[in-house]
């Protein structure tokens, strides 16, 4: 017993450093984490992602302290991958990133891969493999994919913050609190959204809505069928965008989601919070003022792009010129994809680039001269501006096509 919190023999050996310093450290954070939250005991974890690899957040302390763990000899026990990092790993001196920092991001990721970590440095791990399956535990990080994999694939994770998700991928295990629990599971206010909800940017702005109502709860939703996107690529948008604007690791659709088909997944007293129309959301992620503005930068893929959306861009662009810079992120995994089947080059011939490994909140997309930023994506609107020092328009994808063509928005 480590303060009420249950050890197993090989845990409490973890614990007492017998498989030395790094994993003891390692536990300790579990453990810790356990007794805050008050769990009664460890479960082991199917996989693990790690956030804080961007050397733009990170800074030198955080890269010596993972240097320093990583001299300790310690590896992941568990499958455990990345979150983006601050540069496309590959193209970063064509897309203009300094050579300081480029040293010092793949430091970064040398200590990761020292760790075992895969540097898939990417936040949709689950479009390239990474699958966690109905019911099982992992511990993930970032809020996006957190959201992902509890809501839409029925998979348990907390939000875990970079030190603890790297402490779980050490020790294989995480505290059995919070998300992991049924009864923490159930949805605390029902959402009847009636409104047409079709595009991913309507999704973003939904969420955005219901993130800022319902901060940590667990929202239920309940659409009209007819007038909404249940795409993958609008629940990811609608996952990313409340957890930006609240903190909502887990939502439910009725009728849509794995865990809305069991019941009792709403608590009894839960409120119900409609939602009407979707315009307070555009209008609080869109920069004021009227008229045709110049623009420099459109960014696609936050969340990281899948292969279908990439093709989409391609097809819609159709062999046109873009007039803004138009980046579209998503991982290493997808962009060879794409390659392999052209839409690269297509893309690349219109002067859109695909950027991979990074994203443009964990870039240091000023010190790159961007000043002003389109966006699909209503996490990426919601973050821009306090993270980026960016101005930023908000708009569904082919709008925001139509401002790479056009250079205005
Ligand atoms: Fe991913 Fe960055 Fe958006 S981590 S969810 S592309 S803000």
């Amino acid at each position: 017993m480590a303060n009420g919190l249950r050890l197993t023999p090989e845990e409490k050996a973890m614990l007492a450093g017998e498989e030395g310093p790094g994993v003891q450290k390692a536990m300790e954070i579990v453990v810790a984490l356990g007794q805050i939250y008050g769990a009664a005991d460890l479960i082991p974890i199917a996989s693990a992602q790690v956030s804080g690899v961007s050397y733009k957040n990170l800074g030198d302390a955080g890269l010596e302290l993972l240097q320093e763990w990583a001299a300790t000899g310690v590896r992941a026990r568990v499958p455990a991958m990345l979150n983006p990092a601050g540069m496309d790993l590959w193209q970063w001196r064509e897309l203009g990133f300094s050579e300081e920092f480029a040293r010092r991001q793949q430091a970064v990721l040398g200590a990761y891969t020292a760790l075992g970590i895969t540097p898939t440095c990417t936040c949709t791990p689950y479009l390239v493999g990474f699958v966690p399956h109905l019911g099982q535990s992992v511990a993930w990080a970032e809020s996006s994919a957190v959201s992902y994999v509890n809501s839409v694939l029925g998979a348990r994770t907390n939000r875990e913050g970079g030190p603890s998700a790297l402490a779980s991928a050490i020790t294989g295990r995480t505290a059995r609190y919070g998300l992991h629990l049924d009864e923490k599971r159930r949805a605390r206010a029902i959402v009847e959204v009636h409104c047409p909800v079709r595009t991913e940017a309507d999704l973003g702005a939904l969420g955005y809505l219901v993130g800022r109502q319902v901060q940590k709860g667990v929202p239920y939703f309940r659409f009209s069928p007819s007038d909404w996107n249940d795409s993958a690529q609008a629940l990811k948008a609608l996952g990313a965008a409340m957890g930006a604007s609240g903190a909502v690791a887990l939502y439910h659709i009725e009728g849509v989601t794995p865990e809305a088909q069991r019941e009792p997944m709403v608590a009894p007293d839960a409120p119900t919070i409609v939602v009407q129309d979707l315009a307070a959301a555009y209008a609080a992620l869109n920069e004021s003022g009227e008229g045709i503005e110049a623009i420099d930068l459109v960014s696609l893929g936050c969340p990281h792009a899948s292969e279908e959306e990439i093709q989409a861009i391609a097809d819609y662009l159709d062999g046109r010129r873009v007039k803004a810079a138009l980046w579209i992120t998503t991982s290493r995994t997808i962009r060879q994809r794409a390659e392999a089947k052209g839409v690269v080059a297509r893309l690349e011939a219109t002067g859109a680039r695909v950027v991979a490994d990074t994203c443009l909140i964990v870039a240091p997309v000023k010190e790159l001269g961007f000043r002003s930023l389109v966006t699909n994506s209503a996490k990426m609107a919601f973050y821009a501006p306090s993270h980026s020092g960016l101005t930023v328009h908000f708009g569904p994808t082919e709008r925001c096509l139509e401002a790479a063509l056009s250079g205005r928005w």
